[in-house]
């Protein structure tokens, strides 16, 4: 091979190494093999030469010409993989890492203490219950053993809706979680235990009233059912759900129309500090009693066969209690700030505490 032919072979075997990526490269590519590159010039001259010249010069380039075009494609198929490789470098995840903490979304207190009674009560084999906002006037009263004109449909200051038909009685928000008791002895099978979290309704607003705002029911039938089950049942309640293992709890006759004898519950505090326990001052938190043999009757129950206690307590004051949340209102403003000091993390679990 002349010395022209290897001189332009040494020199493009020096420009590919000197090309590091694939523009570079390409450069090289059209300079040496490109329609006015070195190589292409050289076959055009070819034409002018002797037919002897052109056999000897036309191999010799022949063979130049596979050289560069092998070594050419070489370059690019290294500078591709080098192009590759730090990309991959470059856009190295490592899955391993733990991700950013991130803000999550926390529990309202009132859902917490839903869950916590769900957990409680549910240790205790009680199952959920439920019923719709909007109740007839026989399910919320009547049922219950409260007939029209009765006093406690004035103590609840019922929002009432329209009647559905001209003269029919009007159906009502439900001013309490009862009329689900009565629902469930109508469709539930015989003994049960249920608990009832839920909405209720009553026309009051002031600083611990709230026009919505949400109970728990409890309601257990079985053939020998006592009052020494019903305090029992809510000892331990009350001392798992507050934490507090000692709480003195206090049985007070009282009087509802759709339980006999009827109980209003108290617990121990301290009325200057508010601390629970064994303060010396008793606060009221529920209301229970003996399902009312009417009521059982109302409800297609015989009462010679069944018998059984219900009680029924305020959510947002229980958790007010036990949370130290001052002030109803704001469990309905959806105040980030509020929500965020009084909420919970969604990923600890609704707490158990000892002894449950
Ligand atoms: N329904 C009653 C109220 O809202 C509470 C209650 C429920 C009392 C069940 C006794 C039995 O005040």
């Amino acid at each position: 091979m002349s010395d022209d032919l290897l001189a332009l072979k040494r020199e493009t075997d020096a420009a590919l190494a000197a090309a590091t990526d694939l523009r570079a490269w390409d450069a090289v590519r059209v300079g040496v093999l490109g329609k006015s590159g070195r190589l292409t010039a050289l076959l055009k001259e070819l034409g002018r030469a002797s037919p002897e010249e052109r056999r000897t010069r036309g191999a010799a380039l022949n063979v130049l010409k596979d050289a560069l075009a092998a070594a050419i494609e070489a370059r690019r198929v290294e500078l591709e993989a080098a192009a590759l490789d730090s990309r991959l470098a470059a856009e190295r995840l490592d899955v391993t890492l733990p991700p950013r903490p991130f803000p999550a979304g926390l529990i309202h207190p009132i859902s917490r203490t839903m869950e916590e009674m769900a957990a409680i009560f549910g240790a205790m084999g009680f199952e959920i219950a439920e019923g719709p906002d909007i109740e007839s006037d026989w399910l919320n009263f009547s049922a219950l053993n409260i007939p029209a004109h009765h006093a406690a449909r004035e103590d609840m200051d019922t929002f009432y809706l329209p009647a559905p038909a001209p003269g029919g009685r009007r159906p009502v928000l439900r001013t309490h979680t009862s009329p689900v008791q009565a629902r469930t002895m109508l469709t539930r099978e015989l003994p049960f235990r249920v608990i009832v979290p839920g909405r209720t309704y009553r026309a009051d607003h002031d600083a611990t009233h709230s026009p919505m705002f949400h109970q728990v029911e409890g309601l257990v039938l079985d053939r020998d059912i006592t009052l020494g089950h019903l305090k029992g049942c809510l000892i331990d309640f009350l001392r798992a759900f507050f934490g507090i293992s000692d709480l003195p709890v206090r049985f007070r006759a009282s009087y509802f129309p759709f339980t006999e004898p009827s109980m209003e519950v108290d617990i121990g505090w301290n009325r200057k500090t508010g601390e629970l326990g064994g303060g010396g001052d008793w606060l009221e938190i529920l209301g229970s009693g003996m399902v009312h043999p009417k009521v059982l009757a109302n409800c297609g129950i015989d009462p010679r066969e069944w018998q059984g206690f219900a009680f029924g307590m305020g959510i947002e004051r229980v958790t007010m209690l036990k949370h130290g949340i001052p002030d109803l209102r704001p469990f309905y403003e959806s105040d980030l700030r509020w929500l965020r000091h009084y909420g919970f993390n969604p990923l600890s679990p609704a707490l158990l505490h000892e002894g449950v």
